[in-house]
């Protein structure tokens, strides 16, 4: 029989260790005898053996169980080291047992994680400082006494840290003591509550609690759940709460009865500045033009020369989208002049499509690109600038009030649908688009221009033109703005 000792300082590292010593030696859960620290039992009657040496041997042990293990080894059941080595060596033979929900050995596990979690979240809330340093000190310092459930204070440190990172602070507990100066953080054994002087945040606390404390809103289980009683001693703000729950109902009802109040004399000023406020969306005009060339919605903007807005009539029965500007439309200003817009005129005109009577536009406004030498490579914008640009492409929808629009390639349809799904897989469907019009899906010219195999481009550009061909018979006949029609 081995019997292993796990200190309370440092539990996680200590025990990790001797779990995979033991493992690694293949003493069988049976042989072993674990004693906490700190909570008596065997510790006081056997001496504690030395941890194992690691072999040779590689462990893998899965994450889930590291996590695991690296909470539960802060629970304050003596049997806790036991239960996870436990677990630890029926993983050897059946390494998917941490997906297994149904296994009550880690079932057990998780319900103790669960608990320490609970009570880590409970120490950050509830732990309340009070000033203890002298007034002419270089640095402030704060001292806390704190009874958690189960071993929290180890892994909350890093916390507290991060919190309060310009003051000296310790926090007591009855096992464990953390302290902090000099900008680092240490831990040693615990002590009796001390003595602590009542300061001026007690009395903020309660002024806080009092504000915040709605009568008309009080549930008191609720309220006792996430704030149990057991941590009320030493809350300042707690002395509060039975005054506030008795008074509840007659405060509720007094406010019911009151008037109502009035809105602030600011939110006036609001309204009238909101009336004052045009929106594109109320543009029928030149008014979206400018606007659109005024864009400076994302970072685009800086490396382009223009913003391109859409081409055609401002009514139109059908849109047409493509995905932004190309370096010719960039320095001509107007949308599908480089070769991309030439393929789709010419396939457009043997579909049928008359491009003079739709109204052309792209998803995203401005030409993003790198330079290389003297050329200016294309890139596809990101989502993050095709949701900035949507703006834009939904004013233009709103004003042109389309039967069908065609979705040229990803970044149209990720603009009108939402989805970035494979166009292959979706062309030549029409969809419900997010503003609720018909969204006929086809491939982006460019994409046949970059086809190098001469078979597929023939294909890809059949499948294109069948596409306009489809846009152009269905169209007319979709009434203008959303439809509830699919295909
Ligand atoms: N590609 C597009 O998507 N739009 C243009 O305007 C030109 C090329």
């Amino acid at each position: 029989m081995q019997c292993i000792t796990v200190p309370l300082i440092g539990a996680a590292g200590a025990w990790r260790d001797a779990a995979r010593g033991l493992l690694s030696e293949g003493v069988a859960p049976g042989d072993v005898l674990w004693n906490a620290e700190g909570q008596g039992g065997a510790a006081d009657l056997f001496e504690s053996d030395r941890v194992p040496a690691v072999g040779a041997a590689a462990l893998t042990v899965p994450r889930s169980f590291i996590a695991l293990a690296n909470t539960v080894v802060f629970h304050t059941d003596p049997q806790r080291f036991a239960r996870l080595y436990a677990l630890l060596w029926r993983l050897r033979d059946a390494p998917y047992l941490m997906s297994d929900r149904a296994d009550p050995d880690l079932a057990k596990l998780r319900q103790m994680e669960k608990a320490v979690h609970r009570c880590r979240h409970k120490m950050r809330a509830f732990v309340r400082f009070r000033e203890i340093g002298a007034p002419d000190a270089p640095r402030r310092s704060f001292a806390a006494w704190f009874e958690p459930t189960h071993y929290t204070l180890e892994m909350n440190t890093g916390f507290f840290e991060g919190r309060f990172a310009d003051m000296d602070w310790r926090i007591v507990t009855p096992d464990v003591t953390a302290i902090y100066e000099q900008g680092r953080v240490r831990l040693e054994s615990g002590q009796a509550a001390p003595q602590l002087p009542e300061d001026a945040s007690e009395e903020l606390w309660l002024t806080y609690f009092r504000n915040i404390f709605n009568p008309a809103r009080l549930k008191v289980n609720a309220m006792t759940s996430e704030m149990p009683r057991k941590y009320w001693k030493n809350l300042p703000e707690a002395a509060a709460i039975p005054g506030l729950i008795a008074n509840a109902p007659a405060r509720a009802r007094a406010m019911a009865a009151a008037a109502p109040t009035l809105p602030p004399l600011r939110a006036a000023a609001a309204q009238a500045g909101l009336a004052r406020h045009v929106s594109v969306w109320a543009d029928t005009g030149a008014g979206l033009e400018a606007d659109i060339r005024a864009c400076t919605r994302c970072p685009l903007h800086c490396n382009a020369t223009q913003a391109i807005c859409g081409e055609g009539p401002k009514r139109a029965a059908l849109m047409i989208v493509g995905e932004q500007p190309g370096d010719r439309e960039d320095l001509a200003g107007r949308p599908f002049v480089g070769p991309a817009g030439q393929l789709f005129d010419k396939v457009a005109a043997e579909a049928g499509l008359d491009r003079e009577a739709a109204y052309v536009t792209n998803a995203v406004k401005h030409f993003k690109h790198i330079p290389r030498g003297r050329k200016r490579i294309h890139q596809r914008p990101d989502a993050g600038e095709v949701e900035q640009c949507k703006w834009w492409l939904e004013a233009e929808i709103a004003r042109a009030k389309p039967g069908l629009i065609v979705a040229m390639g990803s970044t149209a349809a990720l603009a009108l649908t939402g989805s970035g799904a494979r166009i292959m897989m979706r062309r030549g469907s029409v969809v419900r688009g997010r503003m609720g019009h018909d969204v006929l899906i086809t491939l982006h010219p460019s994409y046949l221009l970059r086809l190098p195999d001469a078979a597929a481009k023939l294909r890809a550009t059949a499948d294109f033109r069948a596409d306009l061909a489809l846009a152009a018979r269905l169209a007319p006949s979709r009434s203008a703005g959303p439809s509830a029609t699919r295909r």
